[in-house]
């Protein structure tokens, strides 16, 4: 029997948890306020940024909105960004993605502290991951570790296959898996045999923005399938990066989609934030 890999229920035991740590800090006098910058109106953003503050109000946290308009110069962001940095009363700040074209990205990534990057994006938290010292780590990938983790799926020694390089979940997801002592190969665009070699895993993580590429034949009986994607169809349904149907009867675990990596993505914030308490 395959297992199906329940995020919604895992999300919501580290969230719970989560509430009874924040619970104690706040006895011992901390305590931590999120701050949530949006620039413009994109609906989809509007979603996450909204999920990000319930999150944050369900464990018992400050957040704060700053909504701006998609006319905001890049100035202003990074002047907002600075105030925030030298906010003593803020404990995180996430500038949610994408920002409008006029603004570069880097830029706004690497103007954040550290000590506050709780999207763990800043290229000190991304080199602190490689080197396994202490810092921020990119929340889904993190949850793609809890995943494996509250399921009882050991990582060492495995061979772990990751498809997609993006600096948000392949490549800090590939680092993670190797520092669990997994055997990591990097696939993406320019991977030659790739139904070979993602089928060569024992854990399969695919991160690639293409709905149900992967099939059954990108998959060895028995591994583990982590599917990251997320897309709504023409039908209005979501969907995965892999062929959900066609995969689940061939691996021993896999996350659907919705309800696999999704909801472990929010929870990974919240574990930054109340880290940073
Ligand atoms: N846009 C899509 N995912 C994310 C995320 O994890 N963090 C931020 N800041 N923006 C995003």
């Amino acid at each position: 029997m395959t297992a199906i890999i329940d995020g919604k229920a895992i999300s919501q035991k580290i969230k719970d948890e989560l509430k009874e740590e924040v619970a104690r800090k706040k006895a011992q006098g901390r305590s931590a306020t999120l701050a949530v910058i949006q620039v413009g109106n994109d609906p989809a953003s509007t979603v996450y940024v909204g999920n990000k503050k319930k999150a944050c109000a369900y464990i018992g946290i400050e957040s704060e909105s700053f909504e701006l308009p998609e006319e905001t110069t890049q100035d202003e962001l990074l002047e907002v960004i600075d105030r925030l940095n030298d906010d003593p009363g803020i404990t995180g700040i996430l500038v949610q993605l994408p920002v409008p074209a006029h603004i570069d990205e880097d830029t706004i990534i690497r103007r954040i502290s550290p000590l506050k990057d709780v999207d763990g994006f800043h290229p000190m938290s991304v080199g602190a991951l490689c080197i396994g010292e202490k810092g921020f780590v990119s929340c889904t990938p993190a949850g793609i570790m809890k995943l494996l983790e509250y399921s009882g799926i050991d990582v060492s020694g495995k061979e772990c296959v990751v498809i997609g390089r993006s600096n948000i979940v392949g490549k800090p997801m590939s680092l993670l898996l190797l520092r669990a002592n997994g055997t990591v190969t990097i696939c993406h665009s320019k991977t030659k045999n790739l139904k070979e070699v993602a089928s060569r895993a024992d854990i399969l993580v695919v991160a690639i923005g293409r709905p149900r590429m992967i099939n059954e034949e990108y998959v060895k009986d028995g591994a583990v399938v982590i599917d990251v994607g997320i897309h709504r169809m023409e039908d209005g349904k979501l969907c995965g990066d892999v062929d959900f149907d066609r995969v689940k009867d061939k691996c021993s675990a896999i996350t659907p989609v919705p309800g696999g990596v999704g909801p472990m993505t929010i929870a990974m914030l919240m574990y930054n934030v109340v880290s940073a308490m």
